[in-house]
């Protein structure tokens, strides 16, 4: 396989983005070109910094009134861009660039528990509050709506009664590490 480039985008902590990382670590088919985030102080460039890689904090303007991040997104050109725990809406331009080749995790069962403001620790107090036995993740193809691209995998986890919001993030969180690089690289093996 020709080596694969992928770019990361992600709002928050990151432990899915240095999982992905510490994945593709050994595996000389595939690298990370950089990782790019819209918080300034977001946990996931000290992992960067940490492991490496290059990242980027982006502001809203850039993102979404200018052509900035599509033009180094072109300028990449990224195989997979990844968007693990990413938390704003890509916008059309982005998106028309690059069909198909855009893909989120989401942390439960769509088309449960997605759209607006359903995010991490959100979705898992729903699903708590609904007292749901059952949650899981869904890796899909990202699109102009929050959540409803084409799903391309689920995994679920069993939810008992006494599980807290942290053991139901916890389930998800480990269902995400096991099963996101593994999908990311199938994806890159079909291209
Ligand atoms: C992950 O659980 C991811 O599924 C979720 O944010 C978390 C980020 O955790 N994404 C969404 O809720 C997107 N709607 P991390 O920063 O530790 O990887």
């Amino acid at each position: 396989m020709k080596t694969k480039q992928i770019i990361l985008f992600a709002s928050g902590s990151g432990s899915n983005v240095e999982n992905i990382i510490r994945y593709f670590q050994d595996k000389p088919n595939v690298t990370i070109a950089m990782v790019l985030t819209n918080k300034s102080n977001a946990k996931v460039l000290e992992r960067c910094n940490r492991l490496n890689i290059n990242a980027l904090y982006f502001n809203k303007t850039a993102f979404k009134e200018t052509d900035c991040i599509l033009d180094i997104l072109k300028c990449a050109k990224p195989d997979l861009i990844v968007l693990a725990g990413f938390l704003w809406k890509v916008p059309e331009n982005i998106i028309k660039a690059f069909p198909n080749k855009i893909i989120n995790i989401h942390p439960a069962l769509l088309p449960k528990y997605g759209g607006k403001g359903m995010y991490g620790d959100n979705v898992h107090k729903a699903v708590k509050m609904n007292k749901d036995d059952e949650s899981g993740i869904t890796i899909h193809y990202v699109n102009e709506h929050y959540d409803e691209g084409a799903i391309i995998h689920q995994a679920k986890t069993k939810i008992v009664s006494e599980d807290k919001v942290e053991d139901i993030a916890a389930k998800v969180h480990a269902l995400e590490y096991d099963h996101f690089p593994k999908v990311i690289e199938q994806l890159l093996l079909a291209q």
